[in-house]
């Protein structure tokens, strides 16, 4: 008999629901909320609102692509956590309440441990470029910067992570003061491959072992920033491409560095990268130049299941459906916790 898993993905500003059957997606369907931009930043009030406007149609649409009816269904998978709260008990409560109607197991997702499993999606039944276990995964999002041993599909390790903000947020809070607008990222993307990436020096953190620290790093480029505008009131205008650049290969450098002090401690070639920042162009391309220089396969995805998509949460429901890994309709959503 078919597995046929509708998942659910609300942890933030995307409702994405999508269909996959026997380990091979079917749909996946994002709808994005454009309301934030003018903020700066997602307004959580605002996200769960349109969470409750999209959620239907989307879902509606993902299982109309996919050409399953409900009734097909054997499972709902929905992220639990962790995210904005307001946000993740849109999805949740309608998940519950879909598989409680339909009278299928409900299934409860870590939305990081998703992340990390996004590798696994397979758009057609050859597709087999997938990490071997195990292997490390390095978890960059706009709240996460980890550095994560996968061991097995639910057995995952976070060696490294930030003490303070996450790779993403420096870039978004950045890009913010720049004036850039937001999100920041795709923006000092496109700025950064135009400007030199050693035009400009920010101080990089010393913290021992695997750890990550990011507001350091803001500290320094925030402060640089407000000397040179008191000479140059143009100065972002007249440098903002090599100050992204700058910004970027700052960035960058901190991330791949630690990541191969592990990768070398643990003797461990295959490595992967997963999370909103992986889209990430000057990222990309240290993952090739690493794999070249220390013959580690390196597994990227496709930049649709880098960010938030419920193919991910569908994919990890699939795998906990096989281990017949239910959850209750009794588990609340969280906001907060580790892998
Ligand atoms: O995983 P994600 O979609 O959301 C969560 O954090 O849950 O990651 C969003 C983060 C944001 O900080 C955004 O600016 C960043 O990913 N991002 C990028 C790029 N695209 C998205 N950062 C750098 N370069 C990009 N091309």
């Amino acid at each position: 008999m078919d597995t046929i898993i509708l998942g659910i993905e609300s942890s933030c500003d995307d409702t994405s629901a999508a269909v996959i059957k026997n380990g091979i997606l079917l749909s996946n369907v994002v709808a994005s909320q454009a309301v934030h931009e003018a903020y700066g930043g997602v307004v959580p009030e605002l996200a769960s609102r349109a969470h409750q406007q999209n959620i239907v149609p989307v879902v509606h649409e993902a299982l109309k692509r996919a050409h399953v009816t409900k009734e097909q269904l054997s499972a709902i998978a929905f992220t639990r956590g962790p995210g904005l709260m307001g946000s993740l008990l849109v999805g949740v409560s309608f998940a519950k309440g879909f598989a409680r109607a339909l009278g299928i197991p409900m299934i409860d997702v870590n939305h990081l441990q998703a992340h990390v499993l996004a590798h696994f999606i397979k758009d057609t039944a050859d597709d087999v470029a997938q990490p071997k276990l195990p292997f490390l995964c390095l978890l960059v999002s706009g709240g996460n910067s980890q550095i994560i041993l996968v061991k097995s599909y639910n057995d995952m390790e976070v060696l490294g992570q930030t003490i303070d903000d996450a790779a993403g947020e420096a870039i978004d809070k950045c890009s913010k003061v720049m004036g850039l607008g937001y999100p920041g990222g795709p923006i000092i993307d496109r700025l950064a491959r135009q400007g030199n990436p050693k035009a400009f020096t920010f101080s990089k953190p010393h913290i021992p072992g695997y750890d990550y620290s990011f507001s350091g790093l803001k500290t320094s480029f925030l402060y640089s920033l407000r000397d040179w505008l008191k000479d140059d009131p143009d100065f972002i205008e007249h440098h903002k491409e090599d100050l992204a650049a700058s910004l970027e290969a700052t960035i960058v450098d901190i991330l791949m560095s630690k990541l191969h002090k592990v990768a070398k401690d643990l003797n461990i070639k295959e490595v992967a990268v997963a999370g909103g920042v992986s889209a990430n162009t000057g990222l990309r391309n240290a993952f090739h130049d690493y794999a070249k220089r220390y013959n580690w396969n390196i597994y990227i995805p496709k930049f649709s299941y880098t960010t938030d998509n419920a193919a991910m949460i569908a994919i990890t429901g699939y795998f906990k459906y096989l281990d017949k890994d239910f959850c209750t309709i009794d588990k609340p959503a969280y906001s907060r916790v580790g892998l």
